[in-house]
Parts: C-alpha cells; sequence; structure tokens
C-alpha cells in the first residue's frame, strides 16, 4: 500500500493540535504506520529540507523547524501522497481551501502546521529520514475491507 511522510511542525505540537490532525487523516481513511515526537536535529533538517537550502526562507524554515518538538509519522492508505496533500492544503495557508489543514488551522506560510510529502519519490526519501523500517508497523485495521473491497 501506499505511503507517505507527514510532520506536524513544531506551531502545531505548541497550539495542541496534534490530535486535530491525526483526527482529520484518520477520518480520511488513511492509516497510521509510525509516530514519534521529538525535536529534529540539524541533519535531519538539512535532509528533509535539502531542496530548499541556499533560498532566501530556509535559516528561517530551519529555526522554525528546530524551535520545538514535532511529530513525524507514516501514513499508509491508496493513494496516500497527493491525499494527504489535498487534505493539507496549499504551502500558504492564506490561499489554502477551507477544509483543508492549513486553510482551517493556520494563517502563515512560515508556521503552517504540517508537512507531507510532495510526490512517492519524496516519500521514499523522507520515511527513512526519520524511521528505521523496524519502527514502521503493519496491522490491520477493522475497516480495511469498509474502505477497499468492491461488492
Ligand atoms: P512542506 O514541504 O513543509 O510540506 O511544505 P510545502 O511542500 O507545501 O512547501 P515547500 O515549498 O516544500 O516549502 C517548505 C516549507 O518552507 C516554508 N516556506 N516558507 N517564506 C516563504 O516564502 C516560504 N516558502 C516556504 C514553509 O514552512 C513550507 O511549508
Ligand atoms: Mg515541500
Amino acid at each position: 500500500m501506499d505511503r507517505t511522510f507527514v510532520m506536524i511542525k513544531p506551531d502545531g505540537v505548541e497550539r495542541g493540535l496534534v490530535g486535530e490532525v491525526i483526527r482529520r487523516l484518520e477520518k480520511k481513511g488513511l492509516k497510521l504506520v509510525a509516530m514519534k515526537l521529538g525535536r529534529l536535529d540539524e541533519k535531519a533538517v538539512m535532509d528533509q529540507y535539502r531542496e530548499h537550502i541556499g533560498k532566501p526562507f530556509f535559516p528561517g524554515l530551519k529555526s522554525y523547524i528546530m524551535s520545538g518538538p514535532c511529530v513525524p509519522m507514516v501514513w499508509e492508505g491508496k493513494n496516500a501522497v497527493p491525499v494527504v496533500r489535498k487534505v493539507i492544503g496549499a504551502t500558504n495557508p492564506a490561499e489554502a481551501n477551507p477544509g483543508t489543514i492549513r486553510g482551517d488551522l493556520a494563517l502563515e506560510t512560515g508556521k503552517n502546521v504540517i508537512h507531507a510529502s510532495d510526490s512517492p519519490e519524496s516519500a521514499v526519501r523522507e520515511i527513512p529520514i526519520h524511521f528505521r523500517p523496524g519502527e514502521i508497523v503493519e496491522y490491520r485495521r477493522a475497516d480495511d475491507r469498509a474502505l477497499y473491497e468492491t461488492l
């Protein structure tokens, strides 16, 4: 099944939005298969955001991401990568549609609550930055059949 890397950023943790974010992804039908809480070290931030190193906003992005604990997660489900990008909404919360996480819960690009992989290739690259293979948990959920089985 498709997997994506998702991370609640420090503003999301500090505003008590961890449960709200998880609730939205669970209700969509996605399955949580890995999760931790902690501060990212410098190497993880440089790996995670390597495409942005050298851009004008990178120093601010780096200090924002390292300013408090994050909640890195792996979510699984059919088309998990594009589905989660839809659920989180546009990068700039002022442009994100109502009903999306950023559209409903944030105001600024520099404090946009959540990260999610932007392509299946990004997901494959990002997951091992934050999780060892043994930290990804396989299990069956009661609603797997209800979500996927065509009668
Ligand atoms: P993310 O990687 O965090 O999921 O966000 P994204 O794909 O929607 O946006 P991306 O272009 O990858 O940018 C990564 C994060 O950098 C911060 N940013 N600030 N001030 C700015 O112009 C600016 N642009 C990007 C945001 O926190 C953005 O989520
Ligand atoms: Mg991105």
